[in-house]
């Protein structure tokens, strides 16, 4: 008999990908511990979270890969990579050059992605409205010109973090 943790109708690889400080592991405990840390601790190597849904009656579970995104402490990108069926591509609001260089995480992910993986494109921290150099109208439209999914998040107030995972999902699925 399989083991619990092996009793799944669907397994999605999902992956975070984005500059350096974008929030990208708060993201990720947020949506799967409902955890946020205040103070920076930038990811080394590669870190993996998973965790299962329950969609219309099915177990779906989720591997989720965090990594470091200063490119040169970043590991070996192909398996970072492989097998991924969705990418979650974040910004932050708040630093308009960690939009600009969205554009080149996405020529990353076409070099080396599965063509047909679902993007999904996050601006995070909206929480700091004060600070908001990317409006919401820049990202979206940016988005549709790329064919990516958009949602504007805070990992900080829980804004709409569980959405971004959830369509994602439901976009894969
Ligand atoms: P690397 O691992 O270096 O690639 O960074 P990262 O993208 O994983 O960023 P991380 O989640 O570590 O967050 C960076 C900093 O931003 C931390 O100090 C977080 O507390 C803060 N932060 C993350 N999300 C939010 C948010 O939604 N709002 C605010 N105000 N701060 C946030
Ligand atoms: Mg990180």
């Amino acid at each position: 008999s399989r083991r619990e943790e092996d009793s799944y109708d669907h397994f999605f690889k999902i992956i975070l990908i984005g500059d350096s400080h974008v929030g990208k592991s708060n993201l990720l405990s947020r949506f799967s511990d409902n955890k946020f840390t205040l103070e920076f601790n930038s990811t080394i190597g590669v870190e993996f979270t998973s965790k299962t849904l329950q969609i219309d009656g099915k177990i779906i579970t989720l591997q989720i890969w965090d990594t470091s995104g200063h490119k040169k402490v970043r590991p070996i990108t192909d398996a970072f990579y492989r097998g991924a069926t969705g990418a979650l591509l974040v910004y932050d609001v708040t630093k308009h050059i960690t939009f600009v260089n969205i554009q080149r995480w996405l020529a990353d992910l076409r070099n080396h992605a599965d063509p047909n993986m679902v993007l999904m494109l996050i601006g995070n921290k909206t929480d700091i409205t004060h600070e908001v150099t990317v409006l919401t109208e820049v990202g979206k439209s940016f988005a549709e010109k790329e064919s990516l999914y958009f949602i504007e998040t805070s990992a900080l107030r829980s804004t709409n973090v569980e959405k971004a995972f959830l369509e994602l999902v439901d976009r894969i699925y």
